[in-house]
């Protein structure tokens, strides 16, 4: 039986890709697999409030407030959502619905809050599903969440769960695979516990590349084949690095990552540069500090110029400090943010 009404708040994080997901096939099957850091500042929450509509008709009904407004231009995505999604959730017509979100980091950060606004909406639209289905494990709920997330925005699924999670069907991670991430299933070594992610706010603008039109971009790309086999390889070499804890291991696997993703950009027809000269005075910089004095810290890019500086708990006051001296005068009005790994979705 179908509750009449009531309200769910759930709350998603971002996530960090170490080995990019970066082309896919119809629908959202990733041409590689992936895996990252979820984050644990950087967070959407969304309240999911469902009311049973008395006719039930051929469409479905729902309302979006962003930060307390509401937001029209971003209904597109959600009914592409919701008809992507409904073969998989019935109750969608059966409910008018509102949803109101909103991002614990700056709207125009260039921050992209598609991972985190699409987990989370999964994540409440599966505790619905919860509510009309007890009999659903709480694996069975976070796989479906991580499902229904890939459809929205393919590296959303890889935000339901943490600390380190993979998407993306893999010869040598058991149970990995393209409909849904999963944790990734060995131990991890100490030295990534409390893993560290300052995100650099180079440059706020729009993003000059949608992902959609970046992944297309793979479609016919010279450099295509190779890539993809690349990832693959460096995903081996990272199950073995975050089992042994060798850092600097993991240095050269996530830089090559990220300089690989913004070469496939450089090298696709048309072409784009997302980095800005403060992102490459950047990555200067901490390549010196790290020469200069062994640390561990490293970089790596999403789809746009902001750098994601990464390194150990254990360094976290030095490169601290290295970040406010050095490398903060680089970012726009002085804008940065201090993340870190963390778990996921949860309910409120
Ligand atoms: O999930 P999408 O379609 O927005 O793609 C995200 C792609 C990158 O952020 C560039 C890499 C990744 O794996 O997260």
């Amino acid at each position: 039986e179908l509750p009449k009404e009531g309200v769910i708040t759930c709350i998603s994080p971002s996530n960090i890709a170490l080995v990019k997901y970066w082309g896919k096939r119809p629908v959202q099957i990733p041409e590689n697999a992936s895996i990252s850091f979820t984050l644990d500042n950087c967070k959407t929450t969304t309240k999911l409030q469902y009311k049973k509509r008395k006719i039930v008709e051929d469409n479905f009904s729902f309302e979006l407030f962003f930060e307390g407004k509401p937001k029209p231009d971003f209904k597109p995505k959600i009914q592409s959502f919701f008809e992507r999604t409904y073969p998989y959730l019935p109750f969608l017509k059966e409910y008018t619905f509102t949803i109101e979100t909103s991002n614990t980091f700056p709207h125009s950060s260039g921050i992209a809050s598609s991972a985190s606004g699409m987990s989370a909406l999964s994540y409440c639209l599966m505790q619905v599903e919860k509510i009309i289905n007890p009999a659903i494990s709480d694996i069975e709920l976070l796989k479906k969440s991580s499902f229904l997330a890939r459809l929205g925005s393919g590296s959303a699924c890889r935000s339901i769960e943490g600390p380190i999670t993979v998407w993306g069907k893999h010869p040598d991670i058991k149970g990995s695979n393209n409909a849904y991430a999963v944790p990734f299933p060995f131990s991890i070594h100490q030295n990534f516990d409390n893993y560290q992610d300052t995100i650099l706010l180079i440059d706020k603008g729009e993003k000059q590349v949608s992902s959609t039109v970046g992944h297309d971009l793979m479609h016919g790309h010279p450099f295509a084949t190779k890539r993809f086999e690349q990832a693959s390889e460096n995903i081996t070499l990272l199950k073995e690095i975050l089992q042994s804890g060798d850092l600097d291991a993991f240095v050269k696997v996530v830089e090559s990552e990220a300089l690989t993703l913004h070469a496939m950009m450089m090298t696709s027809l048309p072409y784009f540069i997302l980095m800005k000269p403060n992102t490459l005075s950047v990555i200067q910089k901490i390549w010196e500090y790290r020469n200069a004095t062994g640390s561990k810290v490293c970089f790596t890019l999403d789809a746009g110029a902001n750098v994601h500086v990464l390194y150990p708990d254990s360094e976290k006051n030095q490169v601290l400090e290295f970040i406010t001296s050095e490398l903060v005068a680089y970012c726009q009005n002085g804008q940065y943010i201090c993340d870190k790994i963390g778990w996921g979705a949860k309910k409120m």
